[in-house]
């Protein structure tokens, strides 16, 4: 079996079919239609507008352009994978429905530019999606953090409890990570959303084409510079996808959380039912699936990046098939971020935490053990000697099984003879996370002050 091709003027045999089926691309870039029709009708208005076709035609052009818009979203198109792509399967179905002067809309523009013109702005529409997405996640964060300012609990490093913090700034911590992250994406967009139309095929074109009317048509921040770079790199879509990736590990590391804290040993978390999954044969588990994979689902993501790299890294000036390849791991890692981040957000705002478990994980830590030391500091013991007789003060609670603030002032005193009765408030772990109010500490005022700067980021200032 083998099929006749648009482009097949000098070819005599048709194409083998399963040469057919490996290069085809219609299967998956169809879903670039929308940026495809919108690119071609800036185009067909470019061309007018430049004498390059009349007014009339290019109105065809675009009325028929809108039919096959409709067609598509209708699910009344049919698309046909011995017509390759997207881009020729709409090409052709436009001269079918307003006839030869269809075939005028390639005038001045190669599939080489035209793909580039439509992933970049497919890419950029994706990636303000994400932004939204990740503005939703703030807004829960920064929710949650609010309810939670006087919750204390654990902070850790190496995973051991350290000092205590406020669960508003373990969850802020994440809300400043997705606000870089939503950031970066604004900036790359910048680069991502220009217009390579009018590079033709690699050299330019003949034609009087006029790429900035098209990028304006289209809302895009500015054109290409050389027509060689435009129709050949892609290192847009590999920035996306480093950006992506960042979302991802953020994500993937509030994932790490949320099995611990969800894990009975602490307890710190109850995941909503919806988010959660029993086991087939034991029937006390509750399991944090959706964390599990959305952790397990960054590696893909990772993945893509990387993938697209290799492909990309060896070759030559100036497009060549291999580009073909961007599309399918950006399609994949998309759907992976959209639905990533929403499961996040709707996780994050039903999850119930429990502030009991996570205070009683501060009386076991002796957590409070650098307030003794500081206290020791403020009473002219060098910080050194401080430190090592807070340690004494540690073995000797940890001996008799009791916290910190439970020894006696006798007690107390014996390991060091200067510690007064006023040493008990110092310990107190309230008080503990209230001096700590240093710029973007987690004391109640850098608290304050980190959610007013959220909210006036997204532009519901307090
Ligand atoms: N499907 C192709 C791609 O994604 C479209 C461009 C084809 N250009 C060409 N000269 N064969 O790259």
């Amino acid at each position: 079996m083998s099929t006749k091709k648009m482009w097949g003027g000098r070819f005599a045999q048709g194409q083998d079919a399963l040469v057919e089926a490996y290069t085809e691309s219609v299967s998956f870039d169809r879903l670039l239609y929308r940026q495809d029709i919108a690119g071609s009708s800036a185009h067909a208005r470019m061309l007018a507008r430049q004498g390059i076709l009349s007014g009339e035609e290019a109105e065809t052009l675009c009325r028929g352009l809108q039919a096959i818009l409709e067609e598509i979203e209708q699910d009344r198109f049919v698309w046909k994978p011995e017509l390759e792509d997207v881009h020729m399967n709409i090409e052709s179905r436009l001269t079918e429905l307003v006839g030869d002067v269809g075939k005028k809309l390639h005038t001045g523009r190669s599939r080489n530019d035209q793909v580039a013109l439509d992933f970049r702005l497919f890419v950029s529409d994706s990636v303000r999606n994400w932004s939204a997405l990740l503005a939703a996640l703030v807004r829960t964060l920064a929710d949650r953090a609010q309810e939670h300012a006087d919750t204390l609990m654990p902070g850790y490093t190496h995973l051991q409890p350290a000092q205590p913090v406020s669960l508003a700034q373990h969850l802020l911590a994440y809300a400043a990570m997705f606000r870089r992250d939503a950031s970066r994406l604004a900036d790359a967009d910048r680069r991502i959303r220009i217009c390579p139309l009018g590079a033709a095929a690699l050299a330019g074109t003949t034609y009087p084409v006029d790429p900035h009317f098209v990028a304006g048509e289209l809302d895009m921040y500015g054109v290409f510079s050389n027509s060689m770079d435009a129709v050949s790199d892609r290192d847009f879509v590999l920035e996306s996808m480093f950006c992506a990736s960042l979302v991802l590990l953020h994500l993937s590391r509030l994932c790490e959380d949320m099995v611990l804290w969800a894990n009975p040993s602490f307890g710190y978390v109850r995941l909503p039912d919806a988010y959660a999954t029993g086991s087939s044969i034991m029937p006390q588990k509750k399991n944090p699936d959706v964390a599990e994979l959305m952790r397990g689902k960054s590696g893909r993501v990772y993945g893509a990046l990387f993938g697209l790299m290799v492909t990309l890294k060896g070759l030559p000036m100036t497009y060549n098939r291999d580009l073909q390849e961007d599309k399918e791991p950006f399609f994949d890692l998309n759907d992976t971020v959209q639905m990533s981040l929403r499961l996040m957000s709707g996780m994050l705002s039903e999850i119930r935490f429990v502030p009991e478990r996570m205070r009683a994980a501060l009386d076991r830590g002796f957590l409070n053990a650098t307030e003794l030391a500081d206290y020791l500091v403020g009473k002219k013991v060098p910080f050194r000697e401080a430190h090592h007789l807070t340690g004494q003060a540690v073995a000797e609670a940890e001996a008799r099984g009791i916290a910190l603030e439970a020894l006696s002032l006798e007690q107390l005193r014996e390991i060091c003879p200067l510690i007064e009765a006023d040493v008990f408030s110092i310990l107190d772990y309230e008080e503990a996370v209230r001096r700590r109010d240093s710029p973007g500490g987690t004391g109640p005022n850098s608290i304050r002050a980190q959610l007013a700067k959220l909210r006036e980021w997204l532009g519901q200032g307090e």
